[in-house]
This record gives structure tokens, C-alpha cells and sequence, in this order.
């Protein structure tokens, strides 16, 4: 309980197929994140978090593990790794292992068993059922629930073998795992003791909250429009899995110290969250939320809605409150599954700089644990797909199956809400350089790079004092400086706000002021006190100082520090 260093701590979040590329053949590896150890350690941040490395079949970029203590070989061997890890520590950082056990593989041993037969001792680590009563097995319509899969079409699949049905919530490739089987939590258990044997400082657990569901696996309501159910409410946050989750911490974490956990937890409520991370109940150190990504998609999946600033300020200022005196927050605008902040929140085109630097200012002030996606440091843009031929995420294909073929909607329509949305915006090559790979590869990348590479990349980043990679930089050392970014209370403020979002954080007599501008305009911010703010020490902005009392610039950020004087 009173090991948490990771309220101090920035994250940065590695996605290795496309990070760096050390041998040519297009995929990012381990010796590419070796190399590029000492831009990380430079820009301040504490812990990296890798996506998956295990061997995979790569259905879904590794999500699929075919093994869990190995590495897959087109990252390298567990060899690299443990160099990798070796100069992570020498650079004092930690390194945070994903942890994908919702489901495996089809082509993990385990699974490869189950469905041998019915009698197999591993047929139950999975989920399997017979057809709907009085249907044919096999056919349309047959399957056990109603319930889609993530990736499209039903959630269940039919193995002629032995008659019965597996379920996978994600592709048919990532089939569930059975954590009602005591045998399969021993077997994660270990598994995950291996590592931290290893070295490893933690992980980032997979949709950690789908893992208990409910054994009697009722169909779901049907949306009108929609060819399959959401079947969330039988596995999100389901029955047992506080218990499952106290379990692990007992037979994995109990004693050991030091290390980070994060939980990603779809559809978790505030008040789960803060079951899930009061201390005192030793399930995990933090979870990922999706509110904030999800306050620009409405129920219709294909229809773009604009941001609202005022509907982001509640989800965030909810959740800063919720878990204001128990548990802890993470926070985070990227990962490899959402498109690139600057694209969705800010302006990718005149106001890039300007407005990466913003959100990354509004973010890492709030109370909590930020992530940084790589990339994000340096304002990378969402890619100019031109047809779904350019996109390669298992996602996106099956969506725009399951939309085009079952469900009528038009090419363009789709393809839309996949250029601003798509999850590949986050996974084109990272950009180290302007030549013509960006310097991620020497061969032909696995997605294409983007062509903004010549001006933005890392190279460039660096030795401009004024980019976006510096002021990324700062933050770090402003939460390694500055007790109130950690400890601070949190109070919002201009909730009806449109264009502005402004808060304090506040530490015995430290108080910091944050706005950031989500817009192209100058306003002023109509705060108490705002002319004692403008007189108060301007600790960072992004922008040339306001000239008048807290009156801000098209997508301008500011914070400013006072010391309150009793
Ligand atoms: C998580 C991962 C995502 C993956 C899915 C299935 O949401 O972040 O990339 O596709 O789980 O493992």
C-alpha cells in the first residue's frame, strides 16, 4: 500500500510491430526498441509498456498468443528480451509485459487440446456449448447466444470435430478462455510469476473486466439495424471477477514490490473502479476507462459525431471525483486502438503543434497516472487511407464486412467512419526521420507509413526546442517536480464551457491553475480570481505568453502555480 511510485510515473506505451525495425523485413522487433532506449529515457518518462511479444499467429497483431512464455520470433528471442529488459533497468526504467488471457490463441496447445474431443482434460479451459436448442448445428442462427464478436460476425464459432461451438469474443482466432476452471487461473498464475521472475515490473492486463462471465450465457438485445447482439452484459464486470482479480494478486503480486498494474476495462463504471483499485481489496493498481474515447460515438457505430468539450469535462471531472479519496486513476488520450489525438480532439492542420502540446498539458494535469502512445510525443496525425485495401486491422475489415454486406450500409459511408476512427491510424511506423521509411524500416513496412514523415518525425523533434517531444518533456519533469500534479486535489472549473477546459489541482498551500483552448478563437477565461492568476508564476505554456489577463490563444494551454499565503 505504500509502494505506489506510479502516481509519480509516466507511462509510455511501446507497440513493437511498429516502433522500429532492426533487420528489415518490415515489422518492428525488440533490437529496434533496444536502439531507441536512450530517445525514451530522454524524454523522462518512468515505465515502458510493450504490446504483446509472444509468439502469435498474429491474427490481431499479437493479441493472439500461441505461446505465453516465449517471444514470438519475429520479434526476436527471449534472449533479446532479456537484454531489453537489462538496459530498460540500467536506464532506471521499468517494463510492463501485456497480459492477454481473456482468450489465446486457436493455435495455443491448450486450445489445440480442448478441441480435440469432448473428454479432453482441457475441453473445459474454453467455452463450449451445443447448438440452440432445436437447431441444426452449423447452420445460420444456431449459435448459443445472439452475441456478435468484436472483430464482426457471431461470437461463436462451430468446430465440426466435435459438434459444439467456441466462444470468442474477439476474433475466431482469440477464443475464451474458461476462468471458471480453477486449472486455467493456476496456469495464468504461473505463467505471470515467470515473468516477474524474469524481471518484469508488471502488466497491462487485456480487457482484464470480461474474464468472469455469466455461466448461463443469455442472449442479448438485438439492436434494430444491427446483425448481432451485444452480449456485454453477461461478461463485463462479471459475477466473480473481483474475486478473480484478489485471487491473482495473492498468488502473483503478494510480496513482491515495486511493480505497476493496469487493468483495461471496457464499459467499467466509477463505482467498479473504485472496487477495482481501493487498495486495501489487492486487485490492481489502476484501470483504463473508456468514457472519454467513447464521448464522440454515439450508438450508431457509423455516424461521426463531433466532440463536445462540455460532455469530455463531466467524464473526466466524474471520474476525478469518483476516485478522488479511494483508488487511483489512469490517464490516457492514445493507444493502439484509438486514432491519433490531434486528429480527433485537436487540429492536425495549422494548429498541430499547438494543439498536441494542449491536450498533452489538460491530460497529464489531472490526478492520475498518465500514457503516452508512441508517437503522441511527437503530435503524429491519423493516416490518409484511401480504401479499405490500405487498412490491415482485423477490426476494421470484419466491421466493414459485417456493416457493407450485412447490414447495407454504402462503401463511403463506412469507410469514413474508419478514416477518423480505424485503430491502424495509431499503428502506421513510428517516425523516427524524413527519409523514405521513415527511418522505421529498411524494408517494405507492414502498413504503410505516413507521408507527413518528412515533416514530422523524431529526428526533428529533438532538435527543435519548441516541438511537441519537448514539451512532452516537460510535463514528465513538471510530475517529477511538482507535488501538486501528484497529490493535488482536483476541482473543475467553466463546466458549461464549449472551448475551454480549466481546473485547479491543489496541495496544501500549492495551487496550480490549468486552460487549455479546444478551440481556434481567443477567449477569455472568465475564472474567480483571474487577475491574481495572471499575475501568478506561468509555469508552462504552449504559446507565447497571454498578453491580457488569462486570455488564450487559438489552442493555447497554460499553467500557472501559486502558493496561497496562510
Ligand atoms: C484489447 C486490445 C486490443 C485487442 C483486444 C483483444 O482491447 O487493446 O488491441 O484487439 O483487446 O485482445
Amino acid at each position: 500500500m505504500t509502494d505506489q511510485w506510479w502516481k509519480q510515473a509516466v507511462v509510455y506505451q511501446i507497440y513493437p510491430r511498429s516502433f522500429a525495425d532492426a533487420d528489415g523485413d518490415g515489422v518492428g522487433d525488440l533490437r529496434g526498441i533496444i536502439g531507441h532506449l536512450d530517445y525514451l529515457a530522454g524524454l523522462g518518462v518512468d515505465v515502458l509498456w510493450l504490446s504483446p511479444i509472444y509468439p502469435s499467429p498474429q491474427d490481431d497483431n499479437g493479441y493472439d498468443i500461441s505461446d505465453y512464455q516465449n517471444v514470438e520470433p519475429l520479434f526476436g528471442s527471449l534472449e533479446t528480451f532479456d537484454e531489453l529488459l537489462a538496459g530498460v533497468h540500467e536506464r532506471g526504467l521499468k517494463l510492463v509485459m501485456d497480459l492477454v488471457v481473456n482468450h489465446s490463441s486457436d493455435e495455443h496447445p491448450w486450445f489445440v487440446e480442448s478441441r480435440s474431443s469432448i473428454d479432453n482434460p482441457k475441453r473445459d479451459w474454453y467455452w463450449w456449448r451445443p447448438a440452440r436448442a432445436g437447431m441444426e448445428p452449423g447452420t445460420p442462427g444456431a449459435e448459443p447466444t445472439n452475441w456478435g464478436s468484436a472483430f464482426g460476425g457471431p461470437a461463436w464459432e462451430y468446430d465440426e470435430k466435435t459438434g459444439a461451438y467456441y466462444l470468442h469474443l474477439f476474433s475466431k482466432k482469440q477464443p475464451d478462455l474458461n476462468w471458471e476452471n480453477p486449472e486455467v487461473r493456476e496456469a495464468v498464475y504461473a505463467m505471470m510469476r515467470w515473468w516477474l521472475d524474469r524481471g518484469v515490473d508488471g502488466f497491462r492486463m487485456d480487457v482484464i473486466n470480461m474474464i468472469s462471465k455469466d455461466p448461463a450465457l443469455p442472449d442479448g438485445k438485438l439492436p434494430t439495424g444491427r446483425a448481432y447482439a451485444d452480449g456485454s452484459a453477461s461478461y463485463i464486470d462479471g459475477p466473480r471477477i473481483h474475486e478473480f482479480l484478489h485471487e491473482m494478486h495473492g498468488e502473483v503480486f503478494q510480496g513482491r514490490t515495486s511493480l505497476l498494474t493496469v487493468g483495461e476495462m471496457p464499459g467499467v463504471t466509477v463505482d467498479e473502479a473504485i472496487r477495482y483499485t481501493d487498495p486495501v481489496r489487492e486487485e490492481v493498481d489502476m484501470v483504463f476507462q473508456f468514457d472519454h474515447v467513447w464521448a464522440d460515438r454515439g450508438p450508431d457505430p457509423w455516424l461521426l459525431m463531433p466532440l463536445q468539450l462540455t460532455m469530455l469535462k463531466a467524464i473526466f471531472g466524474r471520474w476525478q471525483a469518483g476516485l478522488a479519496e479511494v483508488g487511483w486513476n489512469s490517464l490516457y488520450w492514445n493507444n493502439h486502438d484509438q486514432p491519433r489525438v490531434v486528429s480527433r480532439f485537436g487540429d492536425d492542420g495549422a494548429y498541430r503543434v499547438e494543439s498536441a502540446k494542449m491536450l498533452g498539458t489538460v491530460l497529464h494535469l489531472h490526478r492520475g497516472t498518465p500514457y503516452v502512445y508512441q508517437g503522441e510525443e511527437l503530435g503524429m496525425t491519423n493516416a490518409p487511407f484511401r480504401s479499405i485495401e490500405d487498412f490491415r486491422d482485423i477490426e476494421a475489415l470484419g466491421q466493414y464486412a459485417d456493416a457493407v454486406t450485412k447490414e447495407g450500409r454504402s462503401p463511403e459511408e463506412v469507410l469514413t467512419v474508419l478514416r477518423a476512427n480505424g485503430r491502424d491510424n495509431a499503428r502506421t511506423p513510428m517516425q523516427w526521420d524524413a527519409s523514405p521509411q521513415a527511418g522505421f524500416t529498411t524494408g517494405t513496412p507492414w502498413l504503410a507509413v505516413n507521408p507527413n514523415h518528412t515533416e514530422i518525425n523524431a529526428a526533428a523533434a529533438v532538435a527543435d526546442p519548441n516541438s511537441v517531444y519537448h514539451h512532452y518533456r516537460k510535463l514528465a519533469e513538471l510530475r517529477h517536480t511538482e507535488p501538486a500534479v501528484v497529490a493535488g486535489d482536483f476541482t473543475m472549473l467553466l463546466p458549461n464551457d464549449e472551448r475551454l477546459y480549466a481546473f485547479t489541482r491543489r496541495l496544501d498551500r500549492t495551487e496550480l491553475l490549468v486552460i487549455g483552448n479546444f478551440s481556434a478563437e481567443t477567449v477569455r477565461a472568465e475564472i474567480d480570481d483571474a487577475a491574481a492568476w495572471a499575475a501568478a508564476e506561468l509555469v508552462l505554456t504552449n504559446t507565447a505568453a497571454p498578453s491580457d489577463e488569462l486570455t488564450l490563444g487559438p489552442w493555447q494551454a497554460v499553467v500557472y502555480r501559486r502558493v496561497l499565503s496562510w
